[in-house]
């Protein structure tokens, strides 16, 4: 039976398991794989920056000092970055328990990945795309192993579009719709390789969560605007911490009673905060050809072939 408040005490023990926690040295990746770390897991922090990555690691060590945790260099901007990732790790690790693909960026101004790609759908959807199709083998491999995609409310404000995805040349970039666009992304990405699992009676799981809201580094691109320097002592004092935002992603990652193709997010007015319960995404979200268009699209950009 599915707890309603459900917290870190219902974790169950990790020990055993190896996990990767992109974007692990920040807000609710930090507190994602601090608290697997404190479980007894593997964690390695896949991180742009080494030494942010490293920082991280001592600040976990710090408070659990038998944690075990590593430091492993991934840059999503980059694709070669994403390929040395996971090679590095499929040479060092046999099995993954969980990916947590939880690094992102939000309404940054119009720019490129390395390989040409509008920065947030290439960080937050392709690069992940990406990086899951290179370790699919191991997840595979792995029983019981999961996928947890880190997706937000801002999905919910825009349609997928496959005449301009990506912005081509800027045109029609708006900051924030593309990064609505990327979040949309990351649900057709979670519902779309969940039912290629089931096809394929594969019986690993993909789960998406969301945060509501929480005061984390993410906002860093609306820190110049004046609304947001006037409001911000209140949305520091209001917004929760990344501590209570990481627990959806906690609950999807670990509770034994979550299901492939869910989605959770917190129970509290309009979603924003609360407990982690099972919540609903949009009707664009669920749609499944969008899905495939989006797969294929991924497919061909990245290079990345699943093979399914
Ligand atoms: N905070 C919220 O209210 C909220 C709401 C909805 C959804 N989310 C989602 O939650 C996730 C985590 O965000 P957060 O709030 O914890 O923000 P954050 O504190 O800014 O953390 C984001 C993490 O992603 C990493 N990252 C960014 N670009 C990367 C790249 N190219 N390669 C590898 N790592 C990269 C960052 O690395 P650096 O430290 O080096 O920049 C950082 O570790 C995101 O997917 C976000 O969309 C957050």
């Amino acid at each position: 039976m599915r707890t309603k408040k459900w917290t870190l005490k219902d974790m169950p023990d990790q020990s055993g398991k190896t996990v990767v926690v992109t974007g692990g040295n920040s807000g609710l990746g930090f507190e994602t794989a601090k608290a697997l770390a404190q479980k007894g897991a593997d964690v390695v922090l896949a991180c742009r920056s080494e030494s942010k990555g490293e920082a991280a690691k001592t600040a976990i060590l710090t408070e659990y000092p038998e944690a075990k945790v590593i430091v492993m260099a991934l840059d999503l901007m980059d694709l070669s970055s994403i390929k040395s990732f996971a090679q590095m790790f499929t040479k060092n690790y046999s099995q993954l328990h969980i990916l947590i693909n939880n690094a992102g960026i939000m309404t940054s101004p119009y720019g490129l990945t390395k390989d040409g790609f509008e920065s947030q759908m290439g960080t937050n959807h392709l690069g992940h795309f990406a990086l899951t199709g290179l370790l699919l083998d191991t997840l595979v491999r792995t029983p019981n192993s999961r996928v947890v995609v880190v997706s937000s409310l801002a999905h919910r404000q825009w349609k997928i579009s496959f005449d301009n995805t990506l912005f081509e040349n800027a045109q029609g970039y708006n900051s924030m719709r593309a990064y609505a666009r990327s979040k949309l992304a990351n649900l057709l990405f979670t519902y779309e390789l969940q039912r290629k699992f089931e096809a394929k009676g594969i019986n690993n799981l993909v789960v998406a969560a969301h945060p509501g809201a929480s005061f984390t580094n993410l906002g860093r691109h609306l820190e110049g605007k004046f609304l947001f320097k006037v409001l911000r002592p209140l949305i520091i004092k209001v917004l929760p911490t990344p501590k209570s935002g990481a627990l959806p992603q906690l609950r999807a990652a670990v509770d034994t009673n979550v299901k492939g193709g869910e989605f959770y997010g917190p129970s509290g007015l309009m979603e924003l905060s609360g407990y982690p319960v099972l919540v609903k995404s949009t009707k664009a979200s669920h749609n499944a050809e969008d899905a495939q268009k989006l797969w294929t699209i991924s497919e061909e950009l990245t290079g990345v072939k699943y093979g399914f």
